[in-house]
């Protein structure tokens, strides 16, 4: 089985062909930063317009890249979901029109799923496995059970991961994207320097708070009183990166317990989205894996940020139960995973 995936919901345009038997024939990947970062973030029209440039284009190189045509595929599996709406109609609608054309199924696939089933992409992973997801969009964990399967065991009440690493790093100054950024700037850090809040650290249950810590690192920076040194950057960095992981290691560890009562133990953790990209959290949960006896496994990093083979996999995934959906299928801005998964504890938190 052969699909073309496509993947325009945020600031990545993307296409890729993947083909049943796991193995990635070709996965491109264009970065829209230089049209965004004049703006210190993501722009909503600057990346639709951007994808409507790129993506026909993209589309072609991953066909030549991988030397197979159009006939030679049996889907298109589009990003159809969550995300910023003009990219996703953009993606989406370019999808469906060559399904149409080429008589192949269309898949409109959730850009959560494609990131939650990547790690069955990359290794051998079954079902059931704990999920931790953590984007610029997205902080959650998720028993996933099987395609299309999703339950949610903890959400983030106000910001995700990612978008605390990218509001961090613009009060250091240290630019966007603020996570690699942070991760680079921390190497020469001191994570103990500052005694930054650990958010939700010792509460039951799995959800997510990161504005306190926010707002500390913010208060941390005003506290020097002038454009902090480097090392001052990287020790803020550092300890702001150590309070992230410990936050996310210590939710997970909830999860974990939780996922072994339900399904029994000896199954799999798995990370995924921008954030898994970074080394100190990969660390911090094979720790935790390792103490709590489970397996696990963080997609490589080509996988982790936002990418069409995953996209393309998730499309595989579900056509191989039988699954294809319309072309009249709607974009959507808004896309939980779980759509049974009752709102975030308080209120101002995302879907
Ligand atoms: O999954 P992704 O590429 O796009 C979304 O679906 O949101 O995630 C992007 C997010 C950004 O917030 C970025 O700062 C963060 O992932 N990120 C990282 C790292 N690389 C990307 N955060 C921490 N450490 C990293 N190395
Ligand atoms: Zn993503």
């Amino acid at each position: 089985m052969l699909a073309l995936g496509i993947e325009t919901s945020c600031d990545e345009t993307a296409a890729a062909v993947v083909d049943g038997d796991r193995r990635i024939r070709s996965s491109v990947v264009a970065s829209q930063l230089e049209h965004h970062r004049p703006f210190g973030g993501v722009v909503p029209e600057v990346a639709a317009r951007a994808h409507l440039e790129l993506l026909q284009g993209l589309v072609r190189r991953a066909l030549e890249e991988a030397t197979l045509g159009f006939d030679d595929l049996d889907l298109i599996a589009a990003t159809t979901g969550p995300g910023l709406i003009g990219g996703v109609i953009v993606g989406s609608t370019l999808g469906k029109a060559l399904a149409l054309a080429r008589g192949l199924p269309f898949l409109a696939v959730n850009h959560l799923e494609g990131h939650a089933l990547s790690p069955r992409l990359s290794d051998d992973v079954p079902f059931p496995y704990l999920l931790l997801l953590v984007s610029g969009g997205h902080c959650q964990l998720l028993a996933v059970e099987g395609v299309g399967r999703y339950r949610r065991y903890g959400t983030t009440i106000d910001d995700a991961a990612g978008e605390a690493f990218d509001k961090a790093a613009k009060k250091l100054g240290l630019g966007f994207p603020g996570g690699p950024a942070i991760e680079r700037a921390a190497k020469a850090g001191d994570p103990k320097r500052h005694p930054l809040p650990r958010p939700m650290i010792g509460r039951p249950g799995s959800d997510f708070s990161f504005s306190g810590l926010k707002t500390a690192v913010a208060h941390a920076a005003d506290a020097i009183g002038r454009a902090p040194t480097d090392q001052e950057q990287a020790d803020l960095a550092a300890s702001f990166q150590e309070s992230v992981a410990s936050s996310l290691a210590d939710r997970t560890r909830n999860a974990l317990r939780r996922f072994a009562d339900e399904f029994g133990p000896g199954h799999t953790l798995v990370v995924a989205g921008g954030v898994a990209a970074n080394t100190r959290l990969r660390q911090v949960l094979g720790d935790l894996a390792a103490r709590e006896g489970v397996r696990f496994i963080a997609p490589p990093l080509a996988l982790c940020t936002d990418n069409a083979a995953m996209i393309a996999w998730a499309g595989i995934e579900r056509r191989r139960l039988g699954q294809e959906d319309g072309l009249d299928v709607a974009p959507r801005p808004r896309w939980p995973l779980d759509a049974e998964a009752p709102p975030a504890p308080y209120a101002g938190a995302k879907a």
